[in-house]
């Protein structure tokens, strides 16, 4: 423990459960001496354990659909009533495909399912981002985060319209960095963050057999949902204050290579003895 956020009041949407990244950051926050609001739908308080979350770490619940500018507004109100006054830091970790869920292909999406994927999971951070600014919610050198993925930029299969949805993201917090930076000096970036095993992430079809891929792929191994949060508390913290409009690889590595030693060996020799897989349109 460091104290890294002493004093500092933030809010932390999207955690679910004790797997979720937003759990582990709320966890490692409350430790490094920060207080906040957490947030999530809900149907998500309902079915997941949000509230042993905020007892454990002394805290209010606020309900809120992120598509949904009202509830953002009436959040971030609520959110300062709370602290009486502005807040430091966000955690945005929020992301849902229909399309995934449904098993829709890539080459089949459905459109609606599509605008929903996109609404979730990139606009409600620009919706986020508007709302705060419009209410001066954010302290000056303050700190938003939101969660990539290596899909924004790389093609990998079944991740499907979430890929988009994540280069939107991407783009989003660019664009609002460089308007909030100039303006208010408070950060925007995204980290993209190792497959981890969590609610979302066991969405993605054959994750166990990405993660042990990007796991013997990366120098230094696949980045835990604990290591995350150590990462996520160094950005809310004024360590990072001129770190903003970044997309920071946290993947051990993953994102800058392009093939091993062992894994050519590897692929060359399944090639002489092929399994194929069910289908390669996946
Ligand atoms: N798990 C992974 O492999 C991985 C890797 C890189 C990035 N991410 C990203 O991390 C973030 C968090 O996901 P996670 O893996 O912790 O899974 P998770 O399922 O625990 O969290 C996703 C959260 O999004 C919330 N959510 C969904 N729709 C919402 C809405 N309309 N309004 C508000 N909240 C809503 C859910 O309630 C849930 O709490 C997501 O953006 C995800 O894409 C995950």
């Amino acid at each position: 423990m460091y104290n890294l956020l002493k004093g500092k009041k933030g809010l932390i949407f999207g955690a679910l459960n004790d797997k979720s990244l937003a759990w582990k950051v709320a966890e490692k926050a409350y430790e490094e001496g920060a207080e906040f609001v957490l947030t999530n739908t809900p149907v998500s308080m309902r079915f997941g354990e949000i509230h042993e979350l905020a007892a454990k770490c002394n805290t209010i619940v606020v309900p809120a659909d992120a598509t949904n500018v009202k509830d953002l507004e009436n959040l971030l109100d609520k959110t300062m009533e709370h602290f009486g006054g502005k807040i430091d830091f966000i955690l945005h970790s929020v992301a849902m495909s229909l399309n995934v869920r449904k098993g829709r292909n890539y080459d089949n999406l459905d459109y609606g399912y599509l605008n929903k994927t996109l609404d979730i999971s990139a606009i409600s951070f620009h919706k986020l981002l508007q709302a705060a600014k419009k209410k001066d919610a954010i302290n000056k050198w303050g700190s938003v985060v939101a969660l990539s993925y290596v899909a924004a930029q790389k093609t990998l299969y079944r991740y499907n319209d979430m890929a988009d949805a994540k280069a939107m993201l991407e783009s989003i917090a660019r664009s609002f960095g460089y308007i909030y930076g100039r303006e208010k000096k408070i950060r925007v970036n995204t980290i993209s963050q190792s497959p981890t095993m969590t609610t979302a992430g066991s969405g993605v079809k054959g994750i166990d057999g990405l993660m042990d891929f990007t796991e013997r792929m990366s120098p230094l191994g696949n980045a835990t949902a604990d290591e995350f949060a150590n990462f996520c508390i160094t950005l809310f913290s004024d360590l990072t204050k001129k770190v903003t409009m970044q997309n920071l690889y946290h993947d051990g590595g993953f994102s800058s290579m392009g093939m091993s030693l062992r894994a050519m060996t590897m692929y060359n020799q399944a090639l002489d003895n092929p399994v194929e897989p069910e289908n390669y349109d996946d």
